[in-house]
């Protein structure tokens, strides 16, 4: 990771965010889901949480539907880019979390060529996988320093309260229930609620598991700022053997963009730009738009150059800001 000091990153900052065509350009990048569809399901998301805190019987018609248009748009968008950070503009964070854990998780399922309408019922599953945080107490959930035992105790009763919220109802299939359940189990038995171990743990809540982690760490919280994907990657991967199914998680890794659109990223030549355009098929080779030289001077023209083409290029390090 390379860091600006204080001073040259408020200039720098300061001259990426005038950049109108640069941010334009951004903004331009085709998302995998609609920003409808993911409104949509963050509305929806709501109104069944407020059924919930009330004791109403939830509706999860409009989920089903919108769980499949997501698969739908995840399937016939896959040129467009994986763009998590375009979500978080909504500030309700488990809601959001759950469109993000919905996209990587369907994803990875297709990466493992899973049937359909299995995606379907993980996208579903993905979708309600935390629905059972609504009957935790909120101070708890909002609490930013380290939760107390007796606190920690209560949380982990999330994955069962989630498993008895979709039960309830019966068109639901065994995957998103699968899902609610177990997606805080682990492969060596360190998870919970109820520790199980190894291949006892259903390979669905293992996809969601990974999505949900790395969704987690990739956003930023009132305590922290969010790890880079690059970092993320990195964080999961030393942890994975122990806590992941190695076959999954390989899937889950190829769709992780390393440096997504509107990352910040040091060249080689000590030229410092943003990411404009991923390389699916090289995905350390992406097209970055140089914004400064080496000394710190920006570029007077365009200048974008295509890592996949120009191969004495290279990536050297994620810089330590975006543009917001
Ligand atoms: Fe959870």
């Amino acid at each position: 990771m390379i860091y600006l000091d204080a001073f040259k990153r408020k200039k720098f900052v300061e001259r990426a965010c005038h950049d109108k065509k640069v941010k334009e350009m951004i903004d331009l990048i085709p998302t995998v889901i609609s920003k409808d569809t993911q409104k949509a399901v963050i509305n929806i998301l709501e109104c069944i949480s407020r059924d919930i805190k009330v004791g109403r019987v939830i509706d999860n018609h409009e989920v089903k539907i919108y769980s499949r248009r997501m698969v739908e748009e995840i399937t016939s968008n896959q040129n467009a880019m994986m763009y998590l950070e375009k979500i978080r503009k909504y500030d309700n964070y488990t809601f959001t979390h759950s469109v993000n854990v919905c996209l990587l998780s369907v994803l990875t399922g297709m990466d493992l060529n899973l049937p359909r309408q299995e995606i379907e019922e993980l996208a579903l599953g993905a979708i309600l996988h935390d629905l059972g945080k609504i009957l935790i107490n909120e101070s708890i959930l909002k609490k930013t320093e380290r939760l107390t035992k007796v606190e920690f105790e209560e949380v982990k009763h999330h994955p069962y309260n989630s498993y008895c919220i979709i039960s309830k109802d019966s068109a639901i299939g065994e995957i998103p229930k699968l899902i609610a359940y177990q997606h805080h189990e682990r492969y060596n038995s360190s998870g919970y609620p109820r520790k199980l171990y190894g291949n006892q743990i259903s390979g669905y809540a293992v996809i969601t598991a990974l999505a949900d982690v790395y969704d987690a760490l990739t956003t930023d919280r009132i305590y922290r700022r969010g790890y880079l994907p690059y970092e993320a990657t990195k964080i999961i991967l030393s942890f994975s053997a122990e806590k992941f199914c190695p076959k999954i998680t390989r899937a889950f890794i190829q769709n992780i963009s390393i440096y997504p659109p509107g990352s910040l990223v040091k060249i080689n030549t000590g030229d410092i730009g943003i990411v404009i355009k991923v390389n699916k098929k090289l995905i350390l080779r992406p097209v970055v738009r140089l914004l400064l030289d080496s000394s710190n001077d920006s570029y007077k023209t365009v200048n974008d150059i295509d890592l996949s083409k120009e191969l004495d290029y290279f990536i050297v390090g994620a810089v330590d800001m975006e543009i917001s």
